[in-house]
């Protein structure tokens, strides 16, 4: 097949996605994993002990009806007396009612607390990851973390909202059995004693497997999931290069992994049921057989007889379900943990206890003092340093330099999404370290070099920073980004629904809302990082007047690709591998430095330098 080299190439490719080299501690069987969880329960301790008590009471109604049954044959039946069996129907009846009624407490509150919990655990940890710092979601992939909540808070959900009341209400029903066969008949019960053994080895012992496989056909099925979701993310792309065969080929092997996990899953678990079912019936047999010469030499009772075997069901069917659930517990144990490593994260950018004040004067100068940085994954590479400048309030600084020099990161470190490994990055003369996050950001606009609008209105994108923003605020900035033409042509205007990633929108048009977004802000500090590069002649030059508008108002800093902006500049920072190699005006530096004026020419070179042409770097 002539896709066949790079099918089984991609599917190596494929097959270790990055959430996959997120090391994952092996994953929890101790059920003290739980016990983080039951802080959640604290809050809730009334419904909890309103639970718990219908919990023993229904389990106390369950065992007594054994006795029932046992006078309603021995005194009711076998002695003939209507009266009697009158009676113990009518205590009987009695008993079922508070069944209904302790029943239905017991799952509505258990339910309850189950949904609640979960609800509570998956808010507390998205509070806590929402705050991170940005480079957390580098190291954990956010599929992994977003699978986090969803999956392993339903799955504590179902654990807290039903497993651990079937748990405790068998544990008890276990005992309370035991107890009473013991109480019946002290020999047969010793028939069920000798028989617990054998039904709980093979639990145990393909108990173990089919774990093992339930959980290696949960990661294949999440694998499942993440394929179709990049697929149908990138699904231009897929068809533009003729990738569905190698899509296809590539997903049927792992759907078809997934149904050979399950297959071996369902195999263990079948065998393990009909064998429990082969004990558990020959046991029960045995208890006739001994139980039913006791009744016939006059030894036992029918009704004793009876009773004990409801009793030997139930404990029999306690054990079943006690097993069928502990696995469901250790899983639960896993997912606790990993939530809970979630809430331990800590940010690694620490707001100070007690945080400096900007002035509120302050008109935003920043300076880099001496900066160096590498990110956490490649400790070898200083992708800055010896970094040290100062922008003035007012001033427009233009940062140039080759792809991958360091500028977006530059941005990073001024807006504090990582902190420098020496030296510092001061606002209007303050350590960012020194300074509430917020703070800092507050006086920060900040225009992305990759489109990143949300699902919503346009109107919810522009007043992301400033929520009270008035119509005037609102048109002026559309305004002054340009875009106020293109909105009011859409069909809605501001209203008009636009989806995830500004699906709906040009590349311009996406490009003019992130600046309206930002100018709304009205900034201090506005960063843009090669916000005209999607651009038109005409929105750029409209930009470009903006930003001279702007000039003297407040500091701009700009990541430029194109001469007009560099041009427009009161200074040029030239970044080179990290390093700031040069910094003047485009005019003083083609003159005076070399390397400038090479990557000047390489740069802008068939631009024209006339003032008011601007072609296409
Ligand atoms: N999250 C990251 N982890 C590790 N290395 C990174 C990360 N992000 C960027 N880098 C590396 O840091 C260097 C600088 O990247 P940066 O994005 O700052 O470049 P840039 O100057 O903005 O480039 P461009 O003009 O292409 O946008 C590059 O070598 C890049 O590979
Ligand atoms: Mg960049």
């Amino acid at each position: 097949m002539k896709f066949s080299k790079q099918t089984a190439r991609l599917q190596t490719l494929c097959d270790n996605p990055r959430m996959d080299e997120i090391p994952d501690r092996p994953r929890s069987r101790r059920l003290a994993s739980l016990r983080p969880a039951l802080k959640f329960l604290r809050p809730y301790l009334p419904q909890v002990t309103l639970a718990s008590l219908a919990l023993v009471l229904t389990a106390g109604v369950t065992l007594s009806i054994g006795q029932g049954m046992r006078l309603v044959i021995d005194q009711g039946l076998t002695a003939g007396s209507a009266a009697i069996l009158e009676q113990t129907v009518g205590l009987f009846a009695l008993l079922m009612v508070v069944l209904t009624v302790g029943t239905f407490v017991r799952f509505y509150y258990v339910s309850w607390i189950g949904e609640r919990v979960s609800a509570d655990i998956r808010l507390a940890v998205f509070d806590h990851i929402i705050r991170l710092h940005p480079g957390f979601f580098e190291e954990n992939a956010p599929t992994e973390i977003q699978s986090r909540i969803t999956t392993d808070t339903t799955l504590l959900q179902t654990v807290i909202g039903s497993s651990v009341s079937i748990a405790l209400r068998n544990l008890l029903m276990f005992i309370g059995g035991i107890v009473l066969l013991f109480v019946t008949d002290a020999k047969l019960s010793l028939v069920v004693v000798a028989s617990v053994p054998f039904v709980v080895a093979p639990v145990i012992l393909f108990g173990r497997r089919v774990r093992d496989l339930s959980r290696s056909s949960q990661d294949t099925l999440a694998d499942v999931g993440s394929y179709v979701g990049e697929a149908l993310r990138h699904i231009k792309v897929v068809q533009s290069f003729n990738h569905e065969p190698v899509d296809q080929s590539i997903f049927s092997g792992r759907v078809e992994r997934a149904f050979a996990v399950a297959a071996r899953r369902i195999t263990s678990r079948a065998l393990l049921i009909a064998l429990v079912m082969l004990i558990v019936m020959s046991a029960i047999a045995t208890m006739l057989w001994i139980g039913g010469r006791d009744v016939l030499s006059g030894s036992l009772t029918p009704g004793e007889l009876a009773a004990f075997i409801f009793y030997a069901f139930m404990v029999a069917g306690s054990v079943g379900a006690i097993s069928e659930v502990y696995a469901d517990l250790q899983r639960a144990a896993g997912a606790t943990e990993r939530l809970m490593e979630l809430l331990a994260a800590r940010s690694l950018l620490a707001e100070p206890a007690t945080p400096a004040l900007l002035s509120p004067t302050g008109r935003g100068q920043l300076s880099f003092e001496d900066v160096a940085f590498v990110y956490p994954g490649r400790p070898d590479q200083r992708v800055l340093a010896d970094i040290r400048f100062t922008i003035e309030p007012g001033e427009m600084v233009a940062l140039v330099g080759p792809s991958g020099a360091g500028k977006s990161t530059l941005f990073d470190l001024v807006q504090r999404f990582h902190d420098p490994i020496e030296g510092a990055v001061r606002l209007d003369g303050v350590d960012l370290r020194t300074l509430r996050l917020a703070d800092v950001r507050a006086r920060i606009g900040y225009v992305p070099q990759e489109s990143s609008l949300f699902s919503g209105t346009i109107r919810d994108n522009l007043v992301y920073g400033r929520l009270d923003a008035s119509p005037a605020q609102l048109r002026e900035a559309l305004e002054l980004a340009g875009a106020q033409t293109f909105v009011a042509e859409l069909p809605h205007g501001l209203d008009t629904r636009i989806g995830e990633g500004g699906v709906g929108l040009s590349g311009g048009q996406k490009q003019r809302l992130a600046i309206a977004r930002a100018l709304l802000k009205k900034p201090e500090l506005l960063l843009l990082d090669e916000a005209t590069s999607a651009l038109d002649a005409e929105s750029e030059e409209h930009i470009r007047a903006t930003v001279d508008e702007l000039k003297g108002r407040c500091t701009i800093l700009v990541i430029a690709h194109r001469l007009s902006t560099v041009r427009q500049a009161d200074r040029i920072l030239v970044l080179q591998a990290g390093r700031l190699v040069a910094s003047g005006t485009h005019a003083s530096l083609v003159e005076e430095n070399e390397l400038y004026a090479r990557f000047s020419r390489i740069q802008f070179g068939r631009e024209p330098v006339t003032e008011g042409d601007h072609a296409v770097a």
